[in-house]
């Protein structure tokens, strides 16, 4: 692996992108300071300029070298890193990661990751990591190399670290004096959050607004049309089960998790979705899934991926 790490490092210092796993799912990442790194990723992905990309850190230390971190932000930071975690933080103006990559705003979602091959990663570098997910825009994250899109595998130095642990992306919070705003459903969970800062008030963005850009309503998309919530399987539909029920598919079919466990369900979300958008089925059912915990982050993708064009 340190070879590996040595390459993506040399890689990342010429400019150029490198596919690396994380926690959560695959990050497409470039050097920050970079303007022309980072255009490659905007331009490679064809995500729109006003969507800003996410950066990544080895740790606290280097987050505090470029941002203002407010008391509230510490205890989430504490609480919640390495991990799932994305909070927008003020940049200093003395920051040298640029401004293309916050759509010239001064606030920029940061993370630290909790992954070896990742963390190895940026701690062999001495700039941060600019890294939206690894799929093209508005199509479905990915979790193993395997489900990467062509355009991506050609232009990238590629890290294989298998099928990542969670499945999900981080949650992305903004604070705001005592109050904690989440402005895309994640990993941790609502109820993780208060159940941490029990003296803090969680408020929940309408997610279709423009905070946070990336929130569109239609998003991780598979090529195939999809129903979500079914209560049958029509000919010729693949079925994303959860549970045992009575639904069934004619030609193929993934459960992601007979045990109704929403960590396992989380975890084999995006490659079962992969893996049915690849079979020869004409769509895709979706039994339903229950609305807590990290349900709710299940169904807030369900609900994208089955959204119409806008
Ligand atoms: O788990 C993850 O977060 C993965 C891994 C690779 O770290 N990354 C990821 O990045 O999902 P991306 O770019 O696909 O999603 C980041 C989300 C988007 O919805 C984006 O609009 C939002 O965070 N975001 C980024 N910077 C922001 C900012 N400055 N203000 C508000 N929202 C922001
Ligand atoms: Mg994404």
């Amino acid at each position: 692996m340190k070879k590996i790490i040595n390459s993506a490092k040399k890689t990342l210092e010429k400019g150029n992108l490198v596919i690396f796993p994380t926690e959560t799912v695959y990050g497409l990442g470039a050097d920050a300071t970079n303007i022309d790194a980072i255009k490659m990723i905007y331009n490679l992905k064809k995500r729109p300029f006003n969507n800003p990309i996410i950066c990544h850190f080895y740790n606290i230390k280097k987050i505090e070298e470029n941002f203002e971190i407010t008391p509230l932000d510490y205890n989430l930071a504490n609480i919640f890193w390495p991990g799932p975690l994305t909070l927008i933080l003020k940049k200093k103006i003395t920051s040298n990661i640029h401004p293309i990559l916050s759509n010239n705003l001064n606030f920029v979602g940061c993370r630290i990751p909790n992954n070896v091959i990742a963390l190895e990663l940026l701690r062999s570098v001495n700039f941060p990591i600019a890294a939206p997910s690894a799929n093209l825009a508005e199509k479905i994250s990915v979790t193993q190399l395997n489900h990467l899109s062509s355009e991506l595998i050609e232009k990238s130095f590629l890290i294989d670290g298998g099928l990542t642990t969670l499945g999900l992306e981080s949650t992305v919070l903004k604070t705001e004096k005592n109050k904690i705003k989440i402005l895309r459903l994640g990993s941790i969970t609502e109820e993780e959050i208060q159940k941490a800062l029990p003296k803090s008030k969680i408020e929940k963005e309408n997610f279709d607004n423009s905070l946070s850009p990336g929130n569109k309503k239609k998003h991780y998309s598979p090529n195939l049309p999809i129903r979500i919530n079914v209560k049958h399987v029509k000919e010729n539909e693949g079925l994303l089960n959860f549970g045992i029920n009575n639904l069934k598919s004619n030609i193929c079919e993934y459960n992601l998790s007979k045990k109704e466990n929403l960590k396992e369900a989380s975890r084999n979300f995006f490659h079962y979705l992969h893996l049915i958008d690849r079979s020869n089925c004409k769509g895709i059912a979706v039994a339903p899934i229950p609305s807590y915990g990290l349900g709710k982050t299940i169904n807030d993708r369900l609900k994208r991926a089955s959204a119409k064009d806008e």
